[in-house]
């Protein structure tokens, strides 16, 4: 029986310290061994959102004994470890430093290999820790910092078939929050406000919903909503806008979904439909039954990670890892922390004004 590789996985790119151990089994299907997340949304919601520096320390401060019982928990050994992978972006930078550094001086110290891991990719591979995947696949990644549509071809070989040009949907999740009063992240509480509203009191803009193809927008939800809770007195209001909003980014992504299913097809040979929703919004209940209801009625296969795995975590930093050690995908010791780094590197940057479709 060869022995089958360990990986350490660590993040640190915003607001969560993160260390993971996996590993595979004989049939080669990933095992998470263990998988430690330390949130520091304490500290950031005084402020409404994540504050860098503060951040930073936090990583500091809390990085050795997460990655210390990242390995008590997996029952191995220290020296068993056979690679090191470290989030190097995209994210804040003193945040990411933080992760990359430890990493690389684990690596070095253990004399082991390091792999610099792109949290999207992460993010995108995510879904291989509890499920059989091949590719290629099509990829929605809904998180607090990125929503786009991806052609997943192999792993490092993605093609972007569309993209946010303003807000990511997360950060419209907690900007909406924000305006009705809930503490940041107020995202996942939209969720939980929205089951005891009225879905269709209010008419909310559908930016870009008839043309730009998959790309999408949600900057102008914002100023709708901004708009009516000025004018919001009662508990009954608030549940009503938040069942409005959740149901308006229900009829965008239906819609957006349904041109990226077309898009991907015409782009692949394709022997079987994969649809793969990934990133922090891919926890919310309604959007994920919508989108499995699409799936069934357009023959996609749809695949969402647990739960757990749907926000940032290091298991999905060690899946990347685990397969860019099988090929043997190293990186040097001066790999730099890249704040920004599109999966895609060919996609134009579309975020901003100005853009035509
Ligand atoms: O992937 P993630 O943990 O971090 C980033 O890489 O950005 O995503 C965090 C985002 C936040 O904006 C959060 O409000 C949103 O995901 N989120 C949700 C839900 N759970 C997390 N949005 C809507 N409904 C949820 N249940
Ligand atoms: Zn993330």
């Amino acid at each position: 029986m060869s022995k089958k590789p360990l990986i350490l996985g660590i993040e640190s790119s915003c607001d969560e310290t993160a260390a993971s151990l996996i590993t595979e089994n004989e049939q080669g299907i990933p095992v998470v061994l263990s998988n430690i997340v330390s949130s520091q949304v304490e500290i950031h919601k005084e402020f409404g959102g994540v504050v860098p520096e503060l951040a930073a320390r936090s990583h500091i401060e809390k990085i050795d004994w997460i990655v210390q019982k990242a390995i008590d928990d997996s029952g191995k050994k220290i020296e068993e470890i056979d690679a090191v992978a470290s989030t190097a972006g995209p994210g804040l930078i003193v945040c990411l430093s933080v992760g990359l550094s430890f990493g690389k001086a684990f690596a070095s110290a253990l004399n082991i290999p390091f792999i610099a891991v792109n949290h999207l990719e992460g993010h995108a591979l995510s879904p291989k820790l509890n499920s059989q995947l091949n590719y290629p696949y099509l990829l929605l990644l809904i998180s607090g910092g990125h929503s786009q549509f991806l052609n997943v071809q192999s792993l490092g070989k993605y093609k972007r078939l569309g993209t946010t040009i303003d807000d990511a949907l997360g950060e419209a999740f907690d900007k909406t929050a924000k305006l009705l009063g809930i503490e940041f992240p107020g995202g996942p509480q939209i969720e939980v406000l929205a089951k005891k509203g009225d879905p269709n009191k209010y008419n909310l803009p559908k930016p870009i919903f008839n043309k730009g193809g998959c790309n999408l927008s949600f900057a102008g939800l914002k100023t709708a909503i901004l708009k009516i809770t000025k004018n919001i007195k009662t508990d009954q209001e608030k549940f009503d806008l938040a069942a409005s909003f959740q149901k308006t980014v229900e009829e965008i992504l239906y819609k957006k979904t349904k041109i990226a299913f077309n898009d991907f097809e015409k782009q692949n040979n394709l022997k079987e439909k994969i649809f793969v929703v990934a990133g922090g919004v891919a926890a919310n209940k309604k959007i994920r039954s919508m989108l499995i209801n699409l799936c069934n009625e357009k023959n996609y296969k749809s695949i969402f990670p647990p739960i757990e795995l749907c926000g940032d975590n290091a298991a999905m930093i060690a899946m990347v890892g685990l397969e860019k050690f099988k090929l043997k995908q190293f990186n040097n010791l001066d790999h730099p922390a890249k704040p920004r780094w599109p999966l895609d590197e060919k996609a134009t940057f579309l975020k901003g004004a100005g853009v035509k479709f």
